[in-house]
């Protein structure tokens, strides 16, 4: 652990330097400006910094300059002030711990570790292969982010089968990709099934492979995703939407480690280790008799589940600042400021979309903040537009089962050019109305001729006011 020291006393910093386990690096400043230079000397070496108040240092004052500078190094503060509010706004300020002087050895040692090894998992990147990205970076220190690391520190390295669980956008793939990248099996593959997205018919293949001439279109041997994953990481993706008929054979394979690739009947032994995720509330299909209890009880030993975003609102300035700088630097432009209410107000949101939401918001309004700095208001209008335009979509798919619902009693022949239709109107109506009724301008909006234009207007019964 490299440790950088803050603060006077030597009985203090000769107790902390004890503490250090060996091949640990300690090092002392007298105050934050010597501890930055440092920091920036040595680049991202500095692990922890602990830092008393016993050299007239004023802790909160230098912990928000720190954090200012590096605000995921994780910081543990002591101090000699007893008043609780005190503890509360170091925690606020990003602190990871406050201890009152004079210390215990054993909890401090305990704490510091376990701030290194949070620090380390939420911002190590996670590396698939050869690909190094910084997009699985975890961000997040609040309490439930904390157990979560802590679950996967201990399981990582183990072979059993996790089930991810959380509200849409709150970060199961991210989590699924950790628990492989700091497991054993980190130099093998890591292959991802999204069960939602692929055909009913063609799932069971796509997982266990077929056999030539196995069923029409077999053309050739098919090896499966659990054989190619073998010594390696299944991600099952959206576990919840697969079908009873291969719950049961997923089951199986659970069990018995071995698969049957369509169209034959040998067992073919798999070693992978599966990690599957879903929105679902499992529970409630069981009861349903959509998901088979057997199969939800052999996932769900070990079950990490991620809180929505709403219930952990202390992550949300980190998430802001880190996709603040990420989105900045991926479209080239000057990481702009934020404003301490614009902070608060987006704290406040329900973020029923969660971190994927966050990272819409913020990256929409890096692109219109034209480096101004970034005020609530923006955000304001952010979130408003984007709550139209879910509603908007919302309409668009309730407008599709309408027409596929006629087509399904027959009281329509055909769905798609009744929708295509109501989509082309809705489009022509709103590019004209939003060229202000300039024909030209609309025209080129949509990329298509103004004889064009005008001939889609007349059938939709829109008639222009300008030419
Ligand atoms: N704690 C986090 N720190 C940083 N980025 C995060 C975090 N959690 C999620 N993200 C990012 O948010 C996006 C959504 O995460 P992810 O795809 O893992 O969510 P999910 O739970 O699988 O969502 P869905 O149910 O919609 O598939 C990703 O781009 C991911 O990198
Ligand atoms: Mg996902």
């Amino acid at each position: 652990m490299n440790l950088l020291y803050i603060g006077g006393c030597d009985a203090l910093r000769m107790q902390i330097e004890k503490l250090l386990e060996q091949g640990s690096n300690f090092i002392q400043c007298a105050d934050v400006p010597a501890a930055l230079r440092h920091i920036g000397s040595v680049g991202q070496d500095t692990e922890i910094v602990v830092m008393s108040d016993l050299a007239q240092i004023d802790p909160l004052e230098a912990l928000v300059e720190l954090k200012k500078n590096y605000y995921s190094l994780p910081v543990i503060v002591l101090s000699e002030n007893r008043k609780s509010s005190l503890a509360i706004e170091i925690i606020k300020a990003g602190a990871d711990d406050f201890f009152l002087l004079p210390i215990s050895s054993t909890e401090l040692v305990d704490s510091m570790q376990q701030s290194v090894v949070d620090a380390r998992l939420s911002s190590k990147p996670v590396e698939i292969g050869e690909v190094y990205s910084d997009q699985d970076t975890i961000i997040g220190k609040s309490r439930a982010m904390r157990d979560i690391y802590k679950q996967l520190g201990r399981i990582a390295s183990q072979t059993v089968t996790v089930l991810v669980r959380g509200e849409t956008g709150t970060g199961k793939e991210l989590i699924a990709r950790a628990i492989y990248q700091h497991g054993h099996r980190a130099h093998k593959g890591f292959i991802a099934v999204n069960c939602a997205a692929i055909p009913e018919n063609l799932l069971e293949s796509e997982l266990f492979g077929h056999e030539k001439g196995s069923f029409t279109g077999a053309n050739q041997l098919r090896i499966g995703r659990f054989e190619q994953a073998h010594g390696g990481t299944l991600f099952l993706d959206e576990i919840g939407d697969l079908d009873l008929s291969l719950q049961v054979k997923l089951l199986r394979v659970l069990q018995e480690k071995t698969i049957q690739r369509v169209g034959s009947s040998s067992n073919i032994p798999v070693d992978v280790r599966v990690i599957a995720a879903t929105h679902r509330n499992l529970e409630s299909m069981v009861s349903e008799g959509t998901f088979r209890e057997d199969l939800f009880y052999r996932l769900n030993v070990i079950a990490i589940p991620i809180p929505p975003l709403r219930d952990r609102r202390e992550d949300i300035p980190d998430l802001i600042h880190y996709f603040l700088q990420r989105y900045a630097k991926e479209y080239g432009l000057k990481t702009p400021s934020i404003s301490a209410k614009a902070i608060d107000y987006l704290k406040q949101l329900e973020w029923p979309g969660n971190i994927r939401q966050v990272q819409n918001v913020i990256s929409k309004s890096l692109l219109d903040s034209k480096g101004q700095m970034l005020d609530w208001q923006r955000f304001d209008k952010i979130i408003k537009e984007s709550q139209e335009l879910a509603k908007k979509q919302i309409n668009l798919r309730q407008m599709i089962d309408y027409e596929l619902t006629r087509a399904v009693n027959s009281e329509t022949e055909a769905a798609l050019p009744i929708l295509s239709q109501q989509f082309e109107r809705e489009v022509y109506t709103m590019a004209i109305d939003r060229a202000g009724g300039n024909q030209a301008k609309a025209a080129r909006l949509l990329g298509v001729s103004r004889f064009t234009l005008r001939e889609k207007l007349r059938l939709y019964g829109k008639h222009p006011k300008k030419i």
